[in-house]
């Protein structure tokens, strides 16, 4: 890719256009801290996916020109450009940031075709063992210490330094390790944790993608895409939250969910008929287990056609939810995209008469295999076809279903991929899956948001597997299709950590596993490390070991009602969270790395997180251990189950027998939480507790009806409390206009 000399300059309004001898090069200042890069191979004007209206806030910047460069700069950021558009980024106390690296990619050593076709003989694939070029790349330089967080979901740890992935939405069988290159979700967002300074690039664009953070080289670090533009985003920000902060200021932040929907829920694939369900709602409430919410999966349809009902074995439409609703639960609903072809089915029929779903090359309706059979594939990058789905949810939302989980939304087939010229459309734009693939799962889970809202009124809650950068502005997202392995419970701190830095604040884990076969202790130690996981949902698969605690006996069910019980408590707290993050963009779970960037201890430590700031959570993450090495950051903390007080910058070992996930509490906290309920709505929540450690403390706490937008209204209350040294608690009313609690109670620990 050759730029050649710089040429001309154009400035119009907040854009900059560089003319150089073969390559034009668009510069917009969004912001003081965010500016876009454009490099228009492919379209001027391409419409983002994942942001959406007008973000430019006036920023100042100035313009020069010397020999050598054209200097942009910002109050927060400058940038050098220089011939052959080789760039540096510099934030504004002059660390540099982000540089293209001037030298060629490397090329490993040719493999030859014997030492080739040997691999491919035992089953490896060898096609993307030579590093080839990109249609558009962009290669930066790197430095020894540089640390990557951010990418979304993919597997491995917390920092993807010296990694190497790719952006393709996938649904693969085979167990997720730290070798994947993708999964379900496309999110080419990067954190790039310097030495001292930080920032963030955003690469939009859904065509294939490639990200190889040092395992190439030691000198560059590599964005590759097989077509589209280079079109880029550095964002400015003095820590890591306000990187976050203006990744989420661009594509959207995660909305206020409704309260229940941070309960605790069941799920699992193969419940096949409604007496199955309902013996699960039984078991829960008889063993005093909160839980709020009963997934149905794929059984619950006729044949597995979406938006049908299996009378069956899932009696008459409508009755289960009323016995489900009787006990305090919100059903959820699965559905596919994947829309069975079959004569005299409302949905196949409907969407080929309006002429809504993907052809072929030949222009015929392009049809592969999902669960139920032949399928073909709705063109959701179409409004009126979004509009048409969001529609058809209307029927099973007015029988009681509270939320929907849209799944194989990648999308999924069975016999092969789908071929890259299938034809679908961007709006009125004609493209193909190429394109469409990686914002599949985006357009539907956009269309599912707004069904729910139109026909319900409240804040939607959709569960989506496949996503872009953008999607958290819909939907919440769960991580696929694990499996009841050690391994995999260890991966869900990196995981979620890296989901809610990249504007996934509400993500979780099939909490169990969701392939293969629990047992009693990996059960336990995974509602432990998960009850503080913003979507708390243990899900299995047909076929695999029942997963519901009561499988694996007493001690099990007593672990198990431990911890969802203490998330209970914990609600009000992650409820907050979610409120601040509309204004911050932070994630409820959170690496120490978030906070404390500068402690060298916490840029590779994945066995622990936080909770906010607050909370710390270390997990045991082993088979057979009951010690965890608990690294504790800087400052003072408490103990959550002793109250001892301990001084942070050091690790301690903690006893940690099959019943106890080691939590610590920062000196100087505030945390409301609630009574235990078995499900939230059971009763009105009249008290809020207020747990505290010494110290001088200050919180703010969001109380509204949890369920619709009224508090956009102006309805809900904001306390403001303040602790002193003593200990004495102070209460301001912030806002005052909902029926507030008729007593706060405080708890200290630590005193
Ligand atoms: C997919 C989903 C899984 C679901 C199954 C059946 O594998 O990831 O969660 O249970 O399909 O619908």
């Amino acid at each position: 890719m050759n730029f050649g000399k710089r040429q001309a300059l154009e400035q119009r309004g907040n854009q900059l256009t560089l003319h150089f001898e073969k390559q034009d090069v668009i510069l917009t200042i969004l912001k003081d801290d965010i500016i876009r890069v454009l490099v228009p191979y492919w379209m001027k004007d391409y419409e983002s996916k994942a942001i959406e209206g007008e973000n430019a806030v006036p920023a100042d910047f100035t313009v020069e020109e010397t020999a050598d460069a054209v200097i942009v700069k910002t109050s927060r950021l400058s940038l050098h450009i220089h011939d052959e558009f080789y760039m540096e980024a510099y934030d504004d106390k002059g660390h540099l940031l982000m540089s293209d690296y001037q030298g060629e990619r490397l090329k490993k050593a040719e493999l030859d075709q014997k030492a080739a076709d040997l691999l491919e003989a035992e089953g490896h694939d060898s096609s993307k063992l030579n590093g080839g070029d990109y249609a558009v790349q962009t290669l930066k330089a790197l430095a020894p210490e540089d640390c990557f967080y951010g990418l979304g979901d993919k597997s491995g740890f917390l920092n993807k330094r010296h990694y190497e992935y790719e952006n393709w939405n996938s649904d693969l069988p085979q167990a997720h390790n730290e070798d994947f290159h993708a999964l379900y979700k496309s999110i080419p967002f990067l954190i790039c944790l310097r030495k001292d300074c930080v920032y963030g690039l955003f690469f939009d664009n859904t065509f294939h993608s490639y990200i190889n953070l040092g395992k190439e080289s030691d000198e560059y670090f590599y964005y590759g895409a097989d077509d589209g533009n280079l079109d880029y985003y550095i964002l400015g920000g003095e820590t890591m939250a306000e990187v976050i902060g203006n990744y989420t200021y661009l594509t959207g932040r995660t909305p206020l969910p409704q309260l229940w929907t941070l309960g605790y829920q069941q799920s699992r694939w193969g419940y096949t008929s409604a007496k199955d369900i309902m013996e699960v709602a039984d078991k829960y409430r008889e063993l005093q287990i909160p839980c709020d919410v009963i997934h149905l999966d794929i059984d619950y349809m006729d044949h597995f056609k979406v938006f049908t009902w299996d009378e069956e074995n899932y009696e008459k439409k409508g009755q289960l939810f009323d016995k489900m609703k009787a006990l305090g639960y919100k059903p959820v609903t699965i559905i596919d995209p994947g829309t069975k072809k079959e004569d005299g089915y409302f949905m196949y029929e409907e969407g080929v008469a309006k002429d809504y779903f993907a052809k072929d090359a030949e222009g015929n309706i392009y049809v592969n295999e999902v669960w139920p059979g032949e399928s073909v594939f709705p063109d959701f990058g179409r409004k009126e076809v979004r509009d048409w789905w969001a529609d058809h949810h209307k029927e099973l939302l007015d029988m009681g279903v509270q939320g929907i989980w849209d799944d194989m939304n990648e999308p999924a087939s069975f016999r092969g991929e789908l071929p890259m010229d299938v034809a679908f459309h961007d709006e009125d734009r004609e493209t193909t899956h190429a394109e469409i693939h990686n914002v599949y799962g985006h357009n539907m889970s956009r269309a599912t948001f707004a069904g729910i809202q139109k026909h319900t009124g409240k804040r939607p809650f959709v569960i989506t597997r496949a996503c872009y950068a953008g999607s958290q502005k819909y939907t919440t997202v769960w991580t696929g299709d694990n499996q009841s392995l050690w391994s995999h419970m260890q991966m869900l701190v990196p995981q979620l950590c890296n989901l809610g830095m990249s504007g996934f604040a509400f993500c979780g884990t099939d909490v169990g596993g969701f392939g293969a076969d629990c047992t009693p202790e990996l059960l336990c130690r995974w509602v432990e490390a998960a009850c503080f996981s913003p979507l708390f949902r243990n899900h299995s698969c047909q076929g695999s070991k029942r997963q519901e605690p009561w499988q694996f006996g007493k001690d099990v069910v007593d672990i198990n009602r431990k911890y969802i019980e203490l998330r209970y408590r914990f609600l009000p707290y992650i409820y907050d969270l979610f409120y601040q993050g509309q204004e911050s963009g932070l994630p409820v779970m959170r690496p120490l790395v978030l906070h404390y960037a500068d402690d060298p201890e916490v840029r590779d430590l994945n066995g622990e997180f936080l909770v906010g700031e607050q909370i710390l959570v270390a997990p045991v993450l082993e088979q057979g251990a009951t010690r965890k090495m608990v690294y504790l950051p800087e400052g003072v903390w408490y103990d959550f189950w002793t109250g001892e007080k301990l001084q942070g910058r050091q690790y301690l070992l903690r006893e940690a027998p099959i019943d106890v996930c080691p939590i610590y509490i920062k000196a100087g906290s505030i945390i409301p939480t609630y009574d235990v309920c078995q499900y939230v709505g059971e009763k009105d929540y009249t008290t809020l507790h207020l747990l505290t450690t010494p110290g001088k403390a200050e919180y703010v706490h969001f109380q509204d009806n949890g369920t619709d937008y009224a508090y956009e209204e102006g309805q809900y209350n904001l306390y403001q409390f303040t602790q002193d040294e003593a200990g004495n608690i102070k209460t301001e009313m912030l806002h005052e206009n909902y029926p507030g609690y008729q007593d706060i109670q405080v708890e200290t620990i630590g005193k």
